[in-house]
Order: structure tokens, then C-alpha cells, then sequence
């Protein structure tokens, strides 16, 4: 067991203090990226990627961050490692936290990821369990500050599935001093345990049952698919469940009118969130896909080196 290492399994990980310091280096690494200054901070240095669902943004952006800071990546998958053949992920965390310096690990129960960082010698980052999904939450509101300015007394209205999305955007709220009205469908809602920060259920969000509500006078509006991965049986169920918690021009009317809308892809178009609105001047969602990739540049740096002048 390794309980002094320091992980990145949940959004409530980290203090606002220490998020302060993540969204300025992840500015600072940005505009070096921007202007093709290199920035070896983590040379010789090496990731292992564990993915046992899909992905496009958290690989490539990992994949392709830890290369610009002078590191090399290993990708595992369920499908090409021993994982798929029913390895402990104890046994996993223990043999792969001995060849490389960090671990990314994209799995199914929190509980899961949990096992894996008790066991592991090096720090580990949550890239999505069925509960939360921290780096996205970090991009996202890196993502918000960049455009808008600080994030605290701000409104975020999250509109549908009360997923791993929600419950994260809900710790983030309690902690970072912004307001989330959440409105999901009858039968979706945030489980309160999850979205809690460490033991205070209920701070910092509010529940709407309609989502134009939710919308009114926000600074931001999100959303999500309507099935996520893991859930796909429940395909038509949900289908049908959510068919009013499309984000449409209406909704964004509702918002301020200089309110963002930001999705963490991918997206469908037509279901949780209209083309007009997703592809429309209120929409942010590519500069949210780029800044994965700038604030898990910091992130890793940070849990492998710590703070930087
Ligand atoms: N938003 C997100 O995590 O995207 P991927 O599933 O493509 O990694």
C-alpha cells in the first residue's frame, strides 16, 4: 500500500488553492504550446494509459501531452492486455506502477480505480469512471475561465443525465464557489452521495425539474449524452426519458445571453443538444476538447513534480 502518493481519482482531490495553481501552469503551458516553445519538464519520464472503455480526447490528449513534455507513453486497453483475461487490477497496478512513473486509467466503478491507486507505487488519474470525470470537469472549467474570467459566483445550468458529468460538476461547485442547477429526467437523478464533497451532500448544486428553469439566468450551459458508456441496453428507455432535455435555442435563450454551452463530446446532434446550438456562436466545445489536453499537461507535472516556479 502507498498512501502517501498523491492521486487524481476525484475531483474533491484537490483544494480550490490547488486548482488556482493548476489552471495558471496549464495557461503558462498553453501559450508555450501556442508558440512552439518546448517544454521538457517531464523527460525520460513515462505514462501508462489503461483504457477499458473507449476514447478519442482523454487518449490523444494524454497521448499527445505527455510526448510535447518530453515523456513516452505505454497504451494498454482491456481488449490487448491481461486485463481482458481476468488479471486482478491489483496485480496490474502493482507490476505496471513498477515500470513507469504515472498512470492514467479509464475503467468502470469507482471502486475499481480506488483498488488500483491503494495498490499502485505511482500517482494515478481518473480518465472517466461511471461516477465522475475529473480532467474533463478541469478542462472544462479551465475552459470557462479563459473566456469568461474567474468561475466563482457564476451559474452552470447541467441539463440531462445526472452522470459521472454531474456528480463531478457538482463537487466542483462546493468547492470552487459557483452555483450548478441540475435538471435531469424523473428516475436520472445526481445521486447526492456522489456529488458530495467530502461528507457535505447537497452544497453548491440545485435540482430542477424543468431544464429551461435550470437555464434561466445561467452562466453556463452543459450537457452530455443521454446514454453513456457502459449503459448502451438502456438505449431506447432513455431515448424516450429524455426527450425534452435536448439543449435547443430556447434553453440558451433562457441563459444569459452571453452564456457558453460546452459539451464533452462526443456528441449527438439531434438528441441531447441541437446542431444550431452546438454548432452555434455560444458554443465552446472544441476549445473544451483542445484544453484537455493543456490542463492534464499541468496536472501530471504537478502530481510528478509538484508545484514549479
Ligand atoms: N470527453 C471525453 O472523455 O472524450 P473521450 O471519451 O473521447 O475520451
Amino acid at each position: 500500500m502507498s498512501a502517501a502518493i498523491k492521486h487524481y481519482l476525484q475531483f474533491a482531490d484537490f483544494t480550490a488553492e490547488e486548482y488556482a495553481y493548476l489552471f495558471a501552469r496549464a495557461a503558462l503551458i498553453k501559450r508555450k504550446f501556442k508558440a512552439y516553445e518546448k517544454h521538457h519538464s517531464l523527460s525520460d519520464r513515462t505514462l501508462a494509459m489503461v483504457f477499458e472503455k473507449a476514447s478519442t480526447r482523454t487518449r490523444v490528449s494524454f497521448e499527445a501531452g505527455m510526448y510535447q513534455l518530453g515523456g513516452s507513453v505505454v497504451n494498454l486497453t482491456s481488449g490487448d492486455s491481461q486485463l481482458g483475461r481476468s488479471e486482478p487490477i491489483e496485480d496490474t497496478a502493482r507490476v505496471i506502477s513498477r515500470m513507469v512513473d504515472i498512470v492514467m486509467i479509464r475503467t468502470f466503478e469507482q471502486a475499481r480505480i480506488d483498488l488500483f491507486a491503494q495498490h499502485s507505487r505511482v500517482p494515478v488519474i481518473n480518465g472517466l469512471t461511471n461516477e465522475y470525470h475529473p480532467c474533463q470537469i478541469l478542462a472544462d472549467l479551465f475552459t470557462y475561465i479563459e473566456h469568461r474570467g474567474p468561475i466563482q459566483g457564476k451559474t452552470v445550468a447541467w441539463i440531462g443525465d445526472g452522470n459521472n458529468m454531474a456528480n463531478t460538476w457538482a463537487q466542483a461547485a462546493a468547492l470552487l464557489g459557483f452555483t450548478l442547477r441540475v435538471s435531469t429526467p424523473r428516475g436520472y437523478e445526481v445521486d447526492s452521495q456522489l456529488a458530495a464533497l467530502n461528507g457535505a451532500p447537497g452544497k453548491g448544486w440545485q435540482s430542477f425539474a424543468d431544464p429551461r428553469e435550470a437555464c434561466a439566468g445561467a452562466d453556463l450551459v452543459t450537457t452530455d449524452v443521454w446514454t453513456s458508456m457502459g449503459y448502451e441496453a438502456e438505449n431506447e428507455a432513455r431515448r424516450q426519458a429524455f426527450a425534452d432535455w435536448c439543449v435547443d435555442a430556447a434553453m440558451m435563450a433562457a441563459a444569459k445571453p452571453d452564456a457558453l454551452f460546452m459539451h464533452c463530446l462526443p456528441a449527438h446532434r439531434g438528441e441531447e443538444v441541437t446542431a444550431e446550438v452546438i454548432d452555434g456562436p455560444q458554443s465552446v466545445v472544441w476549445d473544451e476538447a483542445e484544453n484537455r489536453m493543456h490542463v492534464q499537461k499541468a496536472l501530471l507535472e504537478y502530481l510528478l513534480l509538484g508545484r514549479l516556479a
